[in-house]
């Protein structure tokens, strides 16, 4: 599928079998020196002497794609190595005077990092070869290694803000970078791209690769986008990049696009490819795309051909769904699914409003912030950060053990003397194995004290996942025990192997 006739870079790797298609590139002269601007707060300086970049891309355990924008015509070269003598070189012969410099370099080894840096020549006022500095990548991971990767989105609009999150994910230190779509407010406009996007996201590209989706301002209603010249992204059963998937580490990453000019109904290409990617065997799978199926913003509200078309897949089959849209941070689950809201990278920031429709959100929060997601074979956990590394949120979900499981957290055992009456109470707390509170569980067990057994009682959680079960009021005081027997839920599904705690006692006076 070609996009309005624009020629789009094709990709070079074809993931399942690790394998890069080297077409390395090779172009020739000319000049011009690109100044800094922009100083994100925290990092040492905006932009190199190039226009974009370098910036990296579709990083695998072998290989990587680099990078960068010429004001002229030039050639490019890359030098890479495992110390910052470098060593190694890259070209391409086949391509000449090019403005978007694309050089992929395979062979590498897994879960190292390399020293590079890029030159051009005749880039600069003087005519002279034009080398940027250096800087490093680090491949992809083996299969079962710890990883950290960001998740941020709608960065368009406001450059400043969107320097400070840059500034804030560079503390993160991640592997790599999912975008959920808006990078700029106009993705027609060759102008924007430069100082809404590449200029801010600058000293975070040039040594972690990101992997976009496409938001409606990329397209911005016209069907067309600079998106597919700016970045080099796997190829999907299209031939084009405005779906696609890859693997890093234990994660098998799916990204779609969920544009209105774009069909992902039943039936459709883009659904049809979606179906076999889910059925790849995965410790862990994470889905982004830009329009959340729920969110209640004052920007917008649960889209609806999403939740119709693209929800029903992900039950039993995706640990995450990550979208942007809505200016905020939202946390929603169903069906053991978590739906992430994260679009605080610079846009103006949308308020959530109070949610009306089921699942009921969450968390919810007006904030530029970033994602956080540190993952091993064992475990994932988010966690969302503001631009001063608070965190705001985060979630735990351990692997091999389903999110619909719920267990008895906690038990707090006190107790009510009124005269001659004594009883005991047990607040019992009923989470899921993110350690999310269980609103609406019904939690049965049974009371014991001296001289009697086995009075069973019963209560339903509240929002705080805790119910107060209360015993019969008797005559005298002594040990009073309670015990969970049993705890039922519509959607969870009660794992007592799971309990902290399953049965307590308190001596009443
Ligand atoms: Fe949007």
């Amino acid at each position: 599928m070609t996009l309005n006739g624009k020629s789009r870079k094709k990709h070079f790797f074809n993931r399942k079998e690790n394998i890069m298609k080297t077409r390395f590139t090779f172009f020739s002269v000319l000049a011009v020196l690109f100044t800094a601007a922009l100083a994100p707060v925290g990092a040492a300086k905006a932009v190199g002497i190039f226009k974009k970049g370098p910036y990296l891309q579709q990083v695998t355990q072998t290989s990587i794609v680099i990078m960068w924008e010429t004001d002229v015509a030039s050639d490019s070269r890359v030098d890479y190595g495992s110390s910052d003598s470098y060593g190694e070189s890259e070209t391409d012969d086949t391509l000449v005077n090019v403005k978007i410099h694309e050089i992929g370099l395979d062979g590498l080894i897994a879960n190292t990092k390399y020293y590079y840096k890029v030159t051009s020549d005749n880039v600069t006022d003087d005519g002279v070869e034009a080398t940027g500095d250096p800087y490093t990548f680090t491949t992809a991971p083996e299969g079962d290694q710890y990883f950290c990767f960001v998740a941020y989105g709608d960065t368009r609009t406001y450059p400043e803000d969107h320097a400070k999150v840059i500034a804030a994910i560079i503390n993160s230190s991640p592997a790599i970078v999912i975008h959920t779509g808006d990078l700029v407010a106009n993705g027609n406009d060759p102008d924007q791209w430069g100082p809404q996007f590449f200029t801010p996201a600058y000293p975070l590209m040039t040594n972690t690769p990101m992997f976009p989706v496409l938001g409606n301002h990329e397209y911005n209603d016209k069907g067309e986008t600079l998106f597919f010249d700016f970045f080099s992204l796997p190829d999907n059963e299209q031939k084009n990049e405005q779906w696609y998937s890859f693997t890093y580490g234990c994660v098998q990453f799916i990204a779609l696009d969920t544009n209105t000019n774009v069909d992902y109904s039943p039936g459709s290409p883009q659904y049809i490819w979606l179906e076999k990617e889910l059925n790849y065997s995965a410790t862990w799978r994470i889905v982004y795309f830009h329009h959340p199926p729920y969110t209640r913003t004052s920007g917008h509200e649960d889209d609806e051909d999403v939740k119709r078309d693209l929800v029903p897949l992900f039950e039993n089959k995706v640990d995450m769904v990550f979208s942007g849209h809505s200016h905020a941070y939202e946390r929603y689950f169903n069906e053991g699914v978590y739906y992430i809201v994260t679009g605080g990278g610079g846009a103006p920031l949308h308020r959530p409003l109070k949610d009306k429709n089921i699942p009921i959100r969450q968390v919810g929060e007006k904030e530029y912030h970033h994602c956080v997601i540190d993952v091993d074979s064992e475990s994932l956990t988010l966690s969302a950060r503001d631009n001063d590394g608070n965190e705001f949120d985060t979630i735990t979900i351990k692997s091999g053990q389903s999110t619909l499981d719920m267990h008895v957290h906690d038990i707090d055992m006190s107790y009510k003397v009124a005269g001659p009456n004594h009883s005991g109470i047990a607040t019992i707390c009923i989470k899921d194995t993110s350690g999310t509170n269980v609103k609406g569980a019904t939690v049965s067990g049974k009371w014991s004290w001296p001289d009697l057994v086995d009075e069973a009682v019963s209560g339903i959680t509240g929002v705080d996942g805790e119910v107060k079960l209360q015993s019969s009021k008797i005559k005298s005081g002594g040990i009073f025990t309670f015990t969970v027997t049993n705890v039922v839920d519509s959607v969870y599904t009660y794992n007592s192997e799971l309990n902290e705690e399953t049965s307590d006692s308190i001596d009443v006076p």
